[in-house]
């Protein structure tokens, strides 16, 4: 069986000032009319999958479950993190609720903040991905690369494995989040794919993994969850035990060292919606290239994103901007500096 398990604990900061501490990006509602959440769950419709597991911080508990219920999700069942310890910690308490049931599902981890307009060929993609995961594989899905971002994390493709609906490829090196530079050669060698943030395996497969390249990881997730009823709707994990791991991305503590990683392919149109220039990447332009949100106008100004929350936002001669206006903030970017909002947000928090 597959159990999806949704991460939506992030705090969006490149998204800033839309994406707060409050209210981060996944509960916001920025492509479409659903919020991340919300699409990340109904994509899922028609996979032959358990209901959605969902990790998210406890302060965001009552929006995470009214979102569920709004979608007439009202069996899921949410992990509670006292703090953000990343993506690794997150999937080992996923993968631990599902053991204490006494299941070892293929657990199908999604990120809460990614755009995929082929839903089919999503699907179509995790079918196939679920002949390797039942072979004890850890899969992902790799999409490929069209520019040199240093946010992603990058798969070097290895053997070919033949697949009854299509191709997949061992994994010969995976590199999270490399330096400009190396990145530039990634792209144009053509032996890379992105890798897209979602993967597929077996729960006990991942706590291996994670036993034999982070046992602290593994350990504190392990007394982290040694008391707790994994039937509640809301799964609160011991907090001290939580509070005293480590903080890593499975991308780091996992995927950079296993010797048994599949990537599939993944052709979907999958967008990372993680900054602002990648939201206007992904939105419809008027004829010069501007994206205008709430009451905006616009004089001799192309390819910007402008947002407007209250009253009116007006450009003159301006391009490749990010505007943002919002009721007590108000942001102005170059697009290609847009990875660096969250310094901004930093400053802000280290002034308290
Ligand atoms: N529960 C929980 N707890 N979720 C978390 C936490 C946490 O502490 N930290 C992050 N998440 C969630 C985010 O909300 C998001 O949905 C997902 O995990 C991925 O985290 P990001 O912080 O957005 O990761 P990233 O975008 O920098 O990098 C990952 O995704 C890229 C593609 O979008 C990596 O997997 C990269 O390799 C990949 O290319
Ligand atoms: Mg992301």
């Amino acid at each position: 069986m597959i159990l999806p398990v949704i991460m939506a604990g992030g705090s969006g900061s490149r998204l800033w000032p839309l994406s707060r501490d409050l209210m981060p990006k996944q509960f916001l509602t920025l492509d479409g009319d659903l919020t991340m959440l919300q699409a990340t769950v109904m994509r899922l419709q028609g996979l032959n999958a358990d209901a959605a597991l969902v990790i998210c911080n406890e302060d965001h508990r009552f929006v995470a479950a009214e979102q569920l219920r709004q979608i007439k999700q009202l069996n899921n069942n949410i992990i509670l993190e006292p703090a953000g310890r990343n993506t690794a910690p997150a999937i080992a308490l996923a993968a631990f609720t599902a053991i204490k049931k006494g299941q070892d599902p293929l657990l199908l981890v999604l990120a809460a903040d990614h755009v995929i307009a082929d839903v089919d060929v999503f699907q179509q993609a995790v079918v196939a991905a679920a002949e390797f995961a039942n072979a004890d594989q850890l899969v992902t899905f790799g999409i490929v690369p069209t520019a040199a971002e240093t946010g992603y994390g990058y798969i070097k493709r290895g053997k070919r494995k033949e697949l009854s609906s299509g191709a997949a490829y061992q994994v010969a090196q995976f590199v999270e989040k490399p330096k400009l530079e190396t990145a530039l050669g990634y792209l144009s060698s053509g032996d890379y794919y992105w890798n897209s943030g979602m993967f597929l395996f077996k729960a006990s497969r991942y706590l291996a993994e994670l036993k034999q390249h982070r046992p602290d990881i593994y350990a504190a997730c392990e007394q982290a969850m040694l008391e707790v009823d994994p039937d509640l709707d809301f799964i609160r994990v011991n907090q001290q035990a939580f509070l005293a791991c480590p903080s890593e991305s499975i991308d780091y503590a996992v995927m950079e060292k296993t010797a048994a990683a599949v990537v599939v392919p993944l052709d979907a149109r999958w967008s990372d919606v993680g900054s602002w220039s990648s939201l206007w990447d992904i939105s419809a332009k008027n004829t010069d290239g501007n994206v205008h949100k709430g009451d905006v106008l616009s004089c001799d100004s192309s390819d910007n994103y402008v947002f407007a929350e209250t009253g009116l936002v007006a450009t003159v001669g301006l391009q490749n901007m990010v505007v943002v206006q919002t009721k007590d903030v108000v942001l102005v970017a170059a697009k290609d500096r847009v990875q660096d909002v969250k310094a901004i947000v930093q400053q802000l928090k280290d002034l308290g």
